[in-house]
């Protein structure tokens, strides 16, 4: 094995033996390699992956500033969990959910509880375990059974809510949405649910579309069952984008802790929170919400610290990201980054909607996140799958998808216009699927049909 001092600047590292030429990739190697060799290979073998800026089907952030850059790479190296040895991350870790709370208009901030998670995924799984454990409380108090939960929902949750009910052995109960009924909006709902019904799910940004379901309707609905039957169900939000976009652009709508209803709201950090992958948070309008026993305690400054997490370890580092943004960017400078965004998603909804071809099922005018479809009749030659292709092509990743049970007939394209999709490479986008358009409705033949495409995920 050669050292790095045997090596010239032109060693030819993509032939020597045993290292970039043949190596297995489903077995450690044997031996070692040179970094630089190693270092080519990762870049190499991901040169193909899709260019993040262009990955419009995305949420999660893929832009942050040069400072926010130095922060990470000076605190990479810190384990969330740690409380006790980063005292002042776990901290600030405080400081962001108690803004968040304040965010969300908690009656008092100071009896809120919350936490950072690695994601929504794990702050939805969090809400929705305080909503089967004080289910679960409330019923054998009662000495009534407790063996079968259910969770009312949409058809367009994302499908963390599939897998929190499937983990935690909860029935979902899904309200399809339909053309009438785009989004759950409260109608029917003393259909879904019973005394076994742990809590209702409202979504602030479907993931299929972009569409905020109107909570405070879906709460309404409730009290009128509440009045009726006597049964009192709580609301979740997932407010994956929407809890970082609505306190910003529509602050008059009330969907957050305004309500009583809302006993938790979670969010992604990394999706319009603007941090890069692995941030969520999840935070309860009043810490008797979230029922004592499902909390642990870790080590802190001699004493103990309340923690609620399905992971044990996790970086810091987002969570000091969050809070840099924060500081960085204030309330204003948060309004200002996603009035940005929903002025491009704006821009692009009206020039697509423009196009003969297609028919908008929203226009961004919720999270900057729109969907559009073909028009009935249009055409016979092509399909949106195609679009995504011919667009792909180009390098923007636009995805293509049914919409959930019930409307999976329909096949809608969405775009994500996030922090770092400028008017500029808006334009770009837009002339792009002009040509691809008029590409494909010139063709004298149809595109050959394809088999079925892999479902994208939501
Ligand atoms: C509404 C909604 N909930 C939950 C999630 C899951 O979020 P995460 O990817 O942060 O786990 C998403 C992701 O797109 C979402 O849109």
């Amino acid at each position: 094995m050669p050292d790095d001092n045997d090596i010239s600047p032109a060693a030819p590292i993509f032939t020597r033996p045993a290292e970039a030429a043949g190596a297995a990739r489903h077995v450690i190697p044997d031996k070692e390699s040179l970094p630089a060799t190693a270092k080519q290979i990762v870049e190499d073998e991901t040169i193909l992956d899709g260019n993040a800026r262009l990955n419009l089907a995305t949420f999660v952030s893929t832009w942050m500033d040069d400072e926010a850059k130095q922060v990470y790479e000076a605190s990479f190296d810190k384990n969330m969990i740690d409380k006790d040895e980063y005292p002042q991350t776990a901290a600030i870790e405080d400081n962001c959910w108690h803004m968040l709370a304040n965010l969300w208009n908690a009656p008092d901030a100071s009896r809120s509880i919350g936490t950072s998670t690695i994601g929504s995924s794990e702050a939805c799984m969090l809400g929705g375990l305080a909503f089967k454990r004080r289910w679960q409380q409330a019923r054998r108090a009662a000495g009534k059974d407790t063996a079968t939960p259910n969770l009312v929902m949409s058809s367009a949750v994302q499908v963390c809510w599939e897998k929190f009910c499937n983990y935690f052995d909860v029935e979902p109960r899904f309200v399809p949405i339909s053309e009438e009924h785009k989004t759950l909006d409260g109608h029917d709902l003393e259909k879904y649910v019973d005394e076994n019904t742990i809590g209702v799910v409202a979504i602030m940004g479907v993931t299929y579309t972009g569409m905020y379901e109107p909570v405070a309707q879906i709460a309404a609905a409730l009290d009128e069952i509440q009045q009726k039957t006597g049964l009192d169900i709580p609301i979740h939000v997932d407010g994956a984008s929407g809890a970082m976009i609505a306190p910003f652009l529509q602050p008059d709508l009330e969907w957050d802790f305004r309500l009583e209803r809302v006993h938790s709201i979670s969010t992604s950090g990394h999706k319009y929170g603007l941090v890069y992958p692995g941030l969520g948070w999840v935070v309860w309008r009043d810490a008797q919400w979230l029922p004592e026993d499902l909390v642990f305690k870790v080590s802190y400054l001699g004493g103990e610290m309340p923690t609620f997490a399905l992971n044990f370890s996790r970086p810091g580092a987002q969570v000091l990201l969050q809070y840099y943004l924060f500081l960085r960017l204030g309330f204003e400078g948060y309004r200002a980054v996603q009035q940005a965004s929903q002025d491009v998603a704006k821009y692009l909804s009206a020039g697509i909607a423009k196009l003969d071809a297609f028919e908008l099922w929203n226009d961004g005018s919720d999270i900057p996140v729109f969907a559009w479809r073909l028009k009935d009749g249009h055409t016979d030659k092509w399909t949106l799958y195609h679009l995504q292709d011919r667009l792909r092509m180009r390098g923007w990743l636009v995805p293509a998808y049914p919409m959930p049970a019930d409307l999976e007939q329909l096949t809608v394209q969405r775009i994500v216009v996030r922090n770092g999709l400028s008017m500029d490479l808006a334009e770009s986008l837009l002339a792009d699927i002009e040509t691809e358009v008029a590409y494909l409705d010139a063709l004298e033949s149809p595109m050959p049909l394809e088999a079925p495409h892999a479902a994208f995920h939501h």
